[in-house]
C-alpha cells in the first residue's frame, strides 16, 4: 500500500513536471517567432532619418528668413524628432553617438525662434549647418555637403507667415 502511494505520487509529479515542460517548450517556440517577428520588423535606416532632416534643414531656413516663426519652430522640432529617432532605431551605427553634437545649434536656434531673433537665427542656422559638415567630416562622409539653401525645397509650400 505504501509502495503504491509513492508510485502514484511519483508518477503524479512526472506527469506534471512533463507537462510544465510542455508548456515550457510551447512558450519558447513563442519567444523565439516573437523574436523572429522583431527583427525582421522596418526599421528606417540612418541615411533616410538625414534625407528627411535635410528637407526640414532647408524649410527651416525659408521659415527663418521670412519671420514665419510658427513655421521654423514646426521645422526645428521635426529635425529634434528625426534626431531622437536616429537614437532609437539606429543603435548599430557608431555615429549615432556623436548625434548630441547638434544640440547646441539647436538650442540656439530654439530661443532665436522663441524670441523672433533675425540675427540670433541666422547664426544660429550657421553654426547648426558647420556642425552637420563637421559630422560628415569626422564619419567619413565628407562628400555629404549640406549648405545654406538658394531656393525654396517645395513650390507647393508658401514659407511667409499667412
Ligand atoms: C552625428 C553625425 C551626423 C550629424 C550631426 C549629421 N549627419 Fe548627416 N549623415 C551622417 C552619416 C553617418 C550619413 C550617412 C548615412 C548613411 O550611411 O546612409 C549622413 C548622411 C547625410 C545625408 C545624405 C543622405 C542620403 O541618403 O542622401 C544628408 C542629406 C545629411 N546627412 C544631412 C545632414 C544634415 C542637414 C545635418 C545637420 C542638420 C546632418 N546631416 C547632421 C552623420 C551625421
Amino acid at each position: 500500500m505504501k509502495l503504491s502511494i509513492t508510485t502514484a505520487l511519483i508518477f503524479i509529479i512526472t506527469l506534471f513536471s512533463c507537462r510544465q515542460s510542455g508548456n515550457n517548450l510551447a512558450l519558447q517556440q513563442k519567444v523565439d517567432s516573437l523574436q523572429h517577428q522583431l527583427a525582421a520588423t522596418y526599421k528606417p535606416g540612418f541615411g533616410e532619418f538625414m534625407s528627411g532632416i535635410q528637407v526640414h534643414h532647408a524649410k527651416l531656413w525659408f521659415a527663418g528668413k521670412n519671420q514665419n516663426w510658427k513655421l521654423a519652430d514646426f521645422e526645428i522640432k521635426e529635425i529634434e524628432e528625426a534626431l531622437a529617432g536616429i537614437q532609437q532605431y539606429c543603435t548599430d551605427r557608431p555615429e549615432s553617438k556623436s548625434i548630441g553634437m547638434l544640440d547646441g545649434a539647436i538650442d540656439s536656434l530654439n530661443r532665436a525662434i522663441e524670441q523672433k531673433n533675425m540675427a540670433q537665427f541666422k547664426s544660429g542656422y550657421l553654426l547648426l549647418t558647420a556642425t552637420c559638415n563637421n559630422c560628415h567630416r569626422s564619419t567619413a562622409h565628407e562628400f555629404n555637403v549640406i549648405t545654406i539653401p538658394v531656393n525654396p525645397p517645395f513650390t507647393n509650400q508658401d514659407f511667409k507667415a499667412p
